[in-house]
């Protein structure tokens, strides 16, 4: 295990507070930060009901629940927030030029030497790391949702990062029980350009009227061995997440075959996102 270090979790929903319950839960101090008391207060809350869950479960007692939970804090000061820590991971919203901002103050403000990694989905790192005066330090640290329980993280390479920040990320993300995939810094990385085009084949799939949203989800989920099928997947992930990656991979690349469903462009369009606006592919 590699031994206690500081942390600042920068954006504190779905997946900073996941990442930032596992840095507790692994021994290291956190600091969850968000822009606003209600997205921080949102943050706290969540990360104090998976605890909960744990607790219910077993997995983990409720003293150590408490132990885990005095070693988040919570502000919404990012400088102050950052001053001393020995690593930042950026989980705020996947927009280059919100994520560029933020990555201009930790410049700013976070310790020579400190890692900065962003959680980003799609963005290139190198571009957010050109937002800094110490490229080398920047990575990607790309966590699966529910962070708490999914065993990968996909680290890249940025055009400049040195190895030894790639190593020191990968031995802490070891210490976290991740196994760690490293991919070097191109559209999409490994997960999301494998993943997506096989979301998108499944909505086209759908809207050529091949087969019915059941038989394309049964077909994947159990002739691939699949936890779900594509479309179910898509529901969970976001429809509109699913959409501007598969947008962002088709500009940067230029190729058609990133090219967006007709039909899932147009659910998004409506405000059928998936699970969380109730109706995607499929009603909740
Ligand atoms: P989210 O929308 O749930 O949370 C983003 C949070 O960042 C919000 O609480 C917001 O108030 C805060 N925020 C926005 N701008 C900020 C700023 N300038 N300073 C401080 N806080 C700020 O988003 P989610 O889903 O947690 O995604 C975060 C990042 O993680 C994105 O880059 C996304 O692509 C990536 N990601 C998401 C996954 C998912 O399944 N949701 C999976 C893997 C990566």
């Amino acid at each position: 295990m590699t031994s206690s270090i500081k942390v600042a979790v920068i954006g504190a929903g779905t997946m900073g507070n996941g990442i930032a319950q596992t840095y507790a839960a692994n021994g290291h101090n956190v600091t969850l930060v968000d822009m606003s008391q209600e997205g921080l207060d949102r943050g706290l809350a969540a990360i104090r009901k998976s605890l909960d869950r744990f607790v219910k479960k077993e997995k983990i007692t409720q003293e150590q629940s408490d132990g885990i939970m005095a070693r988040v804090a919570g502000s919404t000061d990012l400088p102050t927030a950052v001053a001393d820590v020995d690593m930042v991971v950026e989980a705020v919203f996947e927009r280059e030029d919100v994520k560029k901002d933020v990555f201009v103050q930790l410049d700013k403000h976070a310790p020579q030497g400190a890692i900065l990694a962003t959680n980003t989905s799609s963005i290139s790192i190198t571009a957010i790391a050109s937002a800094t005066s110490r490229p080398e330090s920047v990575v990607g640290m790309h966590f699966m949702n529910p962070v708490p329980l999914m065993k990968l993280v996909e680290l890249i390479k940025g055009e400049k990062t040195s190895d030894e920040v790639v190593a020191r990320t990968k031995e802490i993300a070891e210490g976290l029980g991740k196994t760690v995939g490293i991919a070097e810094d191109y559209a999409g990385f490994i997960s999301n350009r494998v993943l997506m085009p096989m979301i998108n084949e499944a909505a086209f799939t759908l809207y050529e009227g091949v087969a019915t949203r059941d038989d394309i989800d049964i077909i994947m989920k159990l002739g691939m061995n699949h936890p779900m099928g594509p479309l179910a997947l898509a529901d969970f992930i976001g429809l509109d997440v699913c959409v501007n990656i598969l947008d962002y991979m088709h500009k940067q690349f230029g190729d058609q075959k990133f090219r967006c469903a007709p039909n899932m462009r147009r659910m998004v369009e409506a405000g059928k996102l998936g699970r969380k606006s109730g109706e995607g592919f499929y009603t909740y």
